[in-house]
Order: C-alpha cells, then structure tokens, then sequence
C-alpha cells in the first residue's frame, strides 16, 4: 500500500454516495427509518445536477383531465421500445401518485391550477387510453421542477438528521472477498485525507455520465463516478449504447431547453417554416417520444432543410404563446434563450438541435435498488451490499428510451423503494461485514500513480478527444461503418491515458487530480458505449443504426451487459427483458410496431 496516505476509517449503517434526487430521497427515508447514514457528495447537495430538471415529474394525478396509472405504464413500456423490464415499469407508475403527493407534503411548492391542484402539463408520448388521447401528466414547478424537488428533499435529509459530507469524491468499492460490497474508499476534497467508510449498505447515486460528450445539457459534475466504480470493481454496466438525445439543447452551447416548451403549445420548424413533425409523427407531432423527433430534426438537417447560415439547426417557435403563459410557466427557459442564444423567445424563434441529455444504461439493479449481475446462470445474482438508483442504475424501466419527465419520477420512486429495502436487510445498530485486510490498498496506488503521473498529454487533451470521438461516432443516428471507427478511435483515447499528464498535485478540489480520475470513469464508460452499441446489430429507441434500421425482437429483446477491464478490454453478455409484471392489475404488454 501507498504508505503516504495514511487513512481514516468510518463505520455506518449506509453510505450513499451522491446527492441528487435519487441520493437524497434514499439518504432521508433511511436516516427516517433510524439507520445510521452517511451521504458522500461531490458537489454541495443543492447543486447537484437534479437542479436542472426542468419540465416536470410525471404521475397519473388526473388534475387535468382522464388518466390512469395503466396509462403510463403502456406509454413506458411503449417509450422504451419495449427494453424496459415491465416489473419495474409496474412497481413505478403504480407508485407515481402517491409519490408526488408525498412531494408535495413535503413541501415542494408545485405550480397550481385555477382550483388549486397541482399543475400537470403535456410531454412526449404520454398519452391517454393506450395511444389514444394526450395526456396532461407531468406535474411542474413553472420550468424549475428539479430545483423544487432538490431543495425539498434536502430540507427532509436535515429534518432525519442524516449525515453529509459535502465535497467528498468517492474513489472506489471495496469488495469483499465473495463478491459483496462492504463500503468504499473516498477523498475529502476540503483538506485532501482519504477515508474508507465500512457499511452494510453502499448506494450509488451518483448521476449518468453525459459529458463523455461534446455537446450535452449535463453538468460537468456529470462523470458517472458509481457506475466506473462498479466497473473497476468487475460489477458490469447495462445498456449503455442507449443514450438520448434530448431535441431541444440550445445551438451552440447545448444548455436545455425543456420538452414542457412543446408540452405548452411550441413546435418545430425547418428552413420552409415547416412543422416538419406532422410528417414523421402524424398523432403526436411535436410530442412524440425523444428519440423519435432527434431523428426528424437530424433528418430535416441532412435534407438540406436545417436553418441558419450553415443550415445545420432547427427553430423552436414559442412567440405565437401568450407572453403571460411563457412568462408563467417558463420563465427559466425565457432567461436561458436570452443568456445562451441572445435572443427573446417571445419575438424569435429558438435554435435548437439534438444534444446528449440521458443515459438509460447503468448499475442493473431489481426495483428494490439493489445490484444484480449474471452468475452461475442466474441473471438476476443479487450483490450482497450494494445498490443503485437513479441515473447511475438501470433498474430498467427506460429501456432503450426514457420518456420525458420519468426521469424525476424515477429518482423519487427509486429512491425511496431503497430505503424500504435497506430498512428489510440491514439491522440497526450490528457491525458490518469488517472491511478485508488492506482494503482500498489498490485504489491508493492508482491515486498515487495518477498523482505524479508526468506524461505528455494533458488531462484535458484527452477529454476533448474522448468527446468529439463519442459526439461524432455514437451519435443520433449510426453505422457499422461509424461504430467500428468509434470503436477504434475510443481505443486509441482510452490508451492514451497511459501518458497522461497531470499538472496540479494539490490534494484539496481544485486539482487536477479530480478531473483526471473523473476522466478515467468516462473513459471506461465511453468505451463500453460504443463497444456495446457496435455489438447490437438493430435499432431501438435511442440506439438507431441505418445499416439494421428495424428493432429485431427475435434477437436482440435483451439487455447488453458489459464488463471492462483496466486494460480496455470490454466483455458483452445478454440477460432477458423481464415480461411479466408483478400484479394482476395491468397485463404485460406484448411488443407491436412503435408509431406516434
Ligand atoms: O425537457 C425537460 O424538461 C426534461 C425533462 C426530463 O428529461 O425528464
């Protein structure tokens, strides 16, 4: 072991690593429930990328007319192009309901309708009566949901005296000796000690991992660290080639502009003044799902038809809305046109194209949290110790495209259904399983070796290119011909860490050596992206190749599963879509041809 970094160690109940939506509703429902826990966090709770939520957090309420919580559930599965596992899809639109009038008791200050109900308005491929009708079910705080939320939850985590430890990175698992985790090993950003927590619970909450991209509506924060510590710990990561394109990042700089904008009355518009959706979703228009309308807009643009000097975007048209509305119920995204596009929403239209917003893939878990793997041919193995939730986890009811507004949605349910769990499996007050002998000692070489590691490319130089190889060969739409180039370049980037250089050793947040070792989780996720997207020879949801443009039940209704090892090498397996759901109150959803 590194002899330099001497550690301290910590025992709790739980250690949740992450303090979005997901890590907060989990922290406070199991402080509520007189575990002992401890949330890690990377950045200080309230910043954390739920904040940028926008549009709404969706549930059958029927505030705003007919709705059922059968109804959600067709459009999920539906919307997943039927990769999501309908189990999972049951136990989360059923729960819906009742979560957000939790929220809501909570404290989270809901936008209202003239009668006082929370306000619910329209997203993509929601619908009513099985495709029928358009729902209004997605419920808002003006366009600052996530912040509501976030805000709300954490005020619950202070109120259940939990634990945090705010600029913590968390660096690694540690694993016990069969396969089950007993806590981890983190970095105190604030005076640069290193710490290993040892619990009977660890759960990664810890975000998805958009900024392997280019261009993407995430945080910088947003580096996947659970997902990469799975990884390393030889736990695999599911269905990563599914990644969404949300339609409306502004041009240029990629920041959000939500679906709610649409679900308000805005519609897209190519270089003819054309709403050019009519023609590719002819029921739901504009408010198709994502992955359909990112294709129209990339198809407009390749016809020649995009706008703009280069034609190479797409105009969202909300000046025809009555200011009063804009200014009621988005007056974030009135703000961010101005800032990032310079232009006022109420008078001009909006440039817009498709940027990389969601990761469906992640931690496979069961919808209690925890984290399953193949073992001894059982697909659903679960690992002792260890949960997901969140965008970190794929539990899946995403499948191979989430719909708008599921995804606060997921957070919540998901979150609190751990807390339900770890309240079962872990007793009060018994001493963990003890962390092995020189645990963590692996994790403090590597720390040690990136450290003074002197070589030639700078740590950004390698996330630049790690980037624009995954902006440009994993994108909207792809080919065998672009996937294996992808494959072949992230190789190259992934090997070119071998000389990274890192020029600031500090110890304390502003070093380096954070984005460095966040560069190496992008890394190892990057590359399985592309690796599993190459692998699947179909298109579903947000994975659409040209070369096999149909969806392939026969072969491919599968989730991937990928391991990597620290040399790049990635190792695909296939686990079954659960089919069946978990009561008699809905029937499963037999696949059919996905049209809007
Ligand atoms: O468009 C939006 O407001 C984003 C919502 C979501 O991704 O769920």
């Amino acid at each position: 072991m590194a002899t330099s970094y001497p550690l301290t160690d910590h025992t709790c109940d739980v250690v949740v690593v992450g303090a979005g939506g997901a890590g907060l509703r989990a922290t406070f429902g199991m402080a509520a429930a007189g575990l002992d826990t401890i949330c890690l966090t990377k950045v200080f709770p309230t910043r954390s990328h739920t904040v940028a939520a926008q549009g709404g957090i969706s549930a059958a309420l029927a505030n705003m007319g007919e709705d059922d919580w059968r109804f959600h559930f067709y459009d999920t599965v539906k919307g997943s192009d039927w990769l999501g596992d309908q189990d999972a899809i049951e136990y989360m639109c059923r729960e819906a309901p009742a979560a957000i009038i939790e929220l809501e008791h909570y404290g989270v200050p809901f936008s209202r309708t003239p009668e006082g109900k929370i306000y619910q308005r329209a997203f993509g491929g929601m619908t009513t009566h099985y495709g029928k009708g358009q729902a209004q079910r997605t419920c808002a705080a003006a366009d600052r949901t996530g912040h509501a939320i976030l805000h709300t939850l954490y005020q619950q985590s202070l109120k259940h005296s939990a634990r945090f430890l705010v600029e913590w990175f968390a660096l690694d698992l540690i694993m016990g000796p069969e396969g089950d985790c007993r806590g981890v090993l983190a970095w105190n950003l604030d005076d640069g000690t290193l710490h290993r927590f040892n619990a009977h619970l660890t759960v990664l909450a810890t975000g998805g991992y958009g900024r392997a991209y280019f261009s993407c509506t995430s945080a910088h924060t947003c580096t996947g660290d659970g997902n990469a510590m799975a990884l390393r710990a030889g736990i695999p990561c599911q269905d990563m080639e599914f990644v969404q394109f949300h339609p409306t990042g502004i041009y240029g700089s990629g920041c959000l502009i939500t679906e709610g904008a649409r679900g308000e009355g805005g519609f897209l518009v190519n270089a003819q003044g054309e709403r050019f959706m009519e023609r590719y979703a002819p029921s739901a228009k504009d408010l198709a799902s994502r992955d359909v309308v990112s294709r129209a807009m990339t198809m407009e643009i390749r016809e020649g038809r995009g706008v703009g000097p280069d034609k190479d975007h797409i105009h969202l048209r909300l000046d025809h809305l009555e200011p009063k509305i804009l200014h009621e119920r988005l007056p974030g995204i009135s703000e961010t046109a101005k800032i990032f596009a310079g232009i006022d929403l109420t008078k001009e239209p909006v440039p817009v194209l498709p940027t990389v917003h969601y990761n469906m893939g992640g931690v496979p878990t069961n919808y209690h949290g925890e984290v399953v793997t193949l073992k001894n041919g059982d697909p659903d193995h679960v690992v002792p110790g260890l949960m997901a939730i969140g965008e970190a986890a794929c539990v899946s009811v995403h499948g191979a495209n989430r719909l708008g507004s599921n995804s606060l949605l997921d957070l919540v349910v998901f979150g609190r259904a751990a807390a339900l769990r770890a309240r079962e499996v872990v007793k009060k007050g018994g001493r963990p399983r003890p962390l092995p002998k020189g645990a963590g000692a692996g994790t403090l070489d590597r720390f040690d070796c990136l450290r003074n590691a002197k070589g030639s490319e700078p740590t950004a130089a390698i996330r630049l290119a790690m980037q624009r190889t995954m902006q440009n060969d994993a994108a909207v739409f792809r080919t065998g011909e672009t996937l294996a180039q992808g494959v072949a370049k992230m190789k190259d980037v992934f090997a070119s860490f071998a000389k990274v250089g890192v020029s600031d050793r500090g110890l304390v947040w502003n070093s380096d050596l954070v984005e460095t070792w966040e560069l190496d989780n992008l890394l190892r996720q990057a590359l399985v992206t592309v690796v599993s997207a190459e692998n699947r020879k179909e298109s579903r949801g947000g994975h659409a190749r040209e070369d096999f443009a149909e969806r392939d039940d026969a072969n491919w209704m599968k989730h991937t599963v990928a391991w990597i090892d620290d040399a790049g090498k990635v190792s695909l397996d296939y686990r079954p879509v659960h089919m069946t759901t978990l009561t008699a109150e809905v029937q499963t959803i037999p696949p059919k041809p996905r049209v809007y």
